[in-house]
């Protein structure tokens, strides 16, 4: 798949921006601080609804008034993204919409923002986003994927699984509100003003969309997992073995089956450990197993890399799971997901920088997929390495020119 139109509107430093690639490869050159990561990330944005920088939806909108000062006084600020993505069923047009409330003269509390989604012209939520467009994003803040928080790698899971399947979105909002409920009856049952009877319905409802979550979790690593080692011994050049170990609070910290439980299987389990946990989460006021407490480590060998691993080793591990990553979503949703790589070429030597571009943007027909490649070091790239077909911008405050 590959998008054939990007606007962008007030969206960073991209006052107004009208991009109609090709597919194939996109290579971005820009000086530091042009709008590169600004430009990814709004592709990012219109696949996930979410920034993988920023929380804050705010810092989205252009910080620079409209040059029409009238219009700046009554108009509430906001930005706007909208992309034709080509997929093999036809053509999709995704709108997304940021708007602010206005200003507040107090700058601490600056007020909300309201995001609109659009699907072909037709409202819709997150569900009916996510998974139009998917995408696999690099830059070389994930290397704290490896090294960074639990919460961090969760998410990653999240957001590739519901990438892949809108149902796995649907099951994560579910067990998150489930949680929520949860999480409430149960202090209510510390405080004795509910009976624990009243826990019932919320836990098995946890168990179900739960066991649901850690399935699909754990089927993804282990589809994953010989395309991971095989693109990391090329990348590392030895012949240790890179595995993702998922590290479950309900099925144990170390899963040494190589093919995961079944669903019916997990929630059993989950139901076993639950009811030895059940009088520490009433104290507690708080579920305190589930997929929302896992994590997962990059093992070398033996040796445990979100630990002892170098930083380098770190980025190797994190850079093959998103090649992987793009293996598997290819084979899940039948169709090459785009991939973006933010400034990620010129931290690797020659060799490598040529195996990634070999990985990323051949053999297939490149009318089948779209890379897009951004560095400030478009020398670095020798033309060889890269399709004849490539596509050469330059960025230059957030406009960008064909080179
Ligand atoms: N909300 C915003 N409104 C306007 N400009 C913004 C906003 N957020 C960031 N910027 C500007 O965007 C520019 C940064 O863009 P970006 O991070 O895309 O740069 P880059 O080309 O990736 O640079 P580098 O090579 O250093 O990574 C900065 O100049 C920053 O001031
Ligand atoms: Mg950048």
């Amino acid at each position: 798949m590959w998008l054939s139109q990007l606007r962008l509107v007030n969206f960073r430093n991209y006052r107004g921006l009208r991009l109609e690639p090709h597919p194939g490869v996109l290579l971005l050159s820009g000086h530091n601080g042009q709008g590169k990561t600004n430009l990814l990330e709004a592709v990012y944005v219109l696949a996930t609804t979410r920034s993988p920088r920023t929380s804050v939806e705010r810092e989205l909108l252009s910080w620079r008034a409209p040059e029409d000062a009238d219009l700046a006084a009554v108009s509430p600020a906001f930005a706007r993204l909208d992309a034709r993505v080509r997929r093999a069923s036809g053509e999709i047009h995704l709108e997304l919409t940021f708007e602010a409330e206005r200003p507040t003269p107090n700058p601490a509390s600056p007020g909300a923002v309201t995001r609109t989604i659009k699907v072909n012209g037709l409202t819709t939520r997150a569900t009916g986003l996510v998974g139009q467009l998917p995408v696999v994003y690099f830059s070389p803040n994930d290397v704290d994927l490896a090294g960074g928080s639990p919460a961090a790698r969760r998410q990653y899971l999240n957001l590739a699984l519901s990438q892949a399947s809108s149902n796995h979105l649907r099951a994560l909002q579910r067990y998150n509100r489930v949680l929520l409920q949860r999480n409430q009856v149960l202090r209510l049952v510390r405080e004795r003003r509910q009976p624990a009877a009243a826990l019932e319905p919320w836990t098995e409802q946890m168990l179900d969309w739960g066991a649901l979550i850690l399935h699909a979790r754990l089927q993804m690593l282990r589809e994953m997992q010989a395309c991971l080692a095989s693109i990391f011994r090329d990348l590392a050049g030895g012949s240790e073995l890179l595995r993702v170990v998922y590290r479950s609070t309900v099925l144990g910290s170390e899963l040494a089956t190589p093919d995961p439980p079944s669903t019916d299987d997990i929630s059993a389990a989950f139901r076993e450990r639950q009811r030895q946990l059940a009088t520490r989460e009433v104290e507690q006021a708080v579920s305190l197993i589930g997929p929302q407490r896992d994590d997962f480590t990059f093992m070398l060998d033996e040796v445990d890399l979100n630990t002892y691993g170098s930083r380098g080793q770190q980025r190797l591990a994190v850079l093959a799971l998103k090649l992987a990553e793009a293996d598997w979503m290819r084979s899940s949703i039948g169709e090459i997901p785009v991939v973006l790589l933010d400034d990620v070429l010129s931290e690797l030597d020659p060799q490598r920088r040529e195996y990634v571009l070999q990985r990323v943007a051949e053999p297939e027909p490149s009318e089948q997929r779209q890379v897009w490649i951004t560095t400030t070091e478009p020398g670095l790239l020798a033309a060889d390495h890269l399709p004849t077909s490539t596509q050469r911008f330059v960025i230059e405050a957030g406009q960008v020119q064909p080179a």
